[in-house]
């Protein structure tokens, strides 16, 4: 396959790959769309098992890399677009779409799925399905927010996970989130972050942690607050889905 840098990377990540190979051979018929289809790689695995896939890319670039990688596959049609803005001329049975990120916050996956699932018929497939989040506090010594990826020092967990949402990709997903988490703290010291991680629902029996290309964890600093074990704190979080990180809005409060 012809690739850039960072369809490479993907391409690298074998767990992310493992997960959505699984996936696409248990739900590939009929009708496929493949969207933010990149190198091609999923409609290249659809393909074979349905009737006509829709790869669609909206970087010309990269969907030049796709047409060429998909070039064998007489069944497959490459619409070079934002898929917000298709008029879809059938129906889906399966629709894949990879713009995740941790939270769901730096990509179009909810934008881009609340634009485009009138199309699936209704016992249709999304994958992956749905994710569902975590939050726990942190000692974090960074000022911005950061992945949790390479070689970075890992922060200091002051909480056990929590998972505070879960998200069916089916029904309609509002952009626009807020979160009220109260969580006890296991060591004394001073919070002064959380730590998001997505888990995600390839289908309904298949689920992936973070890889690192698909939703490494998400540190974000709060204010900081000194905790003794035992005591709780309450979370507030908002952002937007598809906003981007600079919509991430996070701070910490003492139960009393
Ligand atoms: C994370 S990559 C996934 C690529 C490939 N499906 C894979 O998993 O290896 C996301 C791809 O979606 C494309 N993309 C992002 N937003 C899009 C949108 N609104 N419409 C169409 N393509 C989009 C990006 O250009 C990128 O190639």
């Amino acid at each position: 396959m012809k690739l850039t840098s960072y369809q490479q990377n993907l391409l690298s990540d074998t767990h992310r790959l493992a997960a959505f190979y699984e996936a696409i051979n248990q739900k590939s018929k009929g009708v496929v769309y493949d969207l933010g289809t990149g190198s091609g790689v999923f409609s290249f695995w659809a393909a074979p098992l349905a009737r006509f896939v829709y790869a669609v890319e909206k970087n010309p670039h990269t969907a030049k890399l796709a047409q060429k990688n998909l070039s064998t596959c007489d069944n497959v049609s490459i619409l070079v677009n934002n898929a917000k803005n298709i008029n879809f001329s059938e129906n889906a049975d399966l629709i894949i779409c990879e713009m995740m990120d941790t939270a769901l916050i730096d990509e179009e996956q909810v934008p881009v799925l609340n634009s485009v699932r009138k199309y699936l018929k209704k016992d249709g497939d999304i994958i992956p399905c749905g994710v569902f989040n975590g939050v726990e506090a942190i000692h974090l010594e960074s000022k911005h927010t950061i992945y949790q990826e390479g070689q970075i020092p890992q922060p200091e967990l002051m909480s056990k996970l929590l998972i505070y949402d879960k998200i069916d990709f089916k029904k309609y997903i509002k952009e626009e989130t807020e979160h009220q988490i109260t969580i006890p703290i296991n060591s004394n010291g001073t919070v002064s972050g959380i730590k998001i991680t997505t888990f995600t629902l390839l289908t309904s029996n298949l689920i992936c942690g973070p890889t690192p290309m698909l939703n490494p964890p998400l540190l974000i600093p709060t204010n900081n607050l000194n905790m003794e074990k035992g005591e709780s704190i309450n979370i507030d979080l908002k952002y937007s889905m598809g906003g981007g990180l600079d919509t991430i809005r996070a701070s910490i409060e003492t139960i009393p």
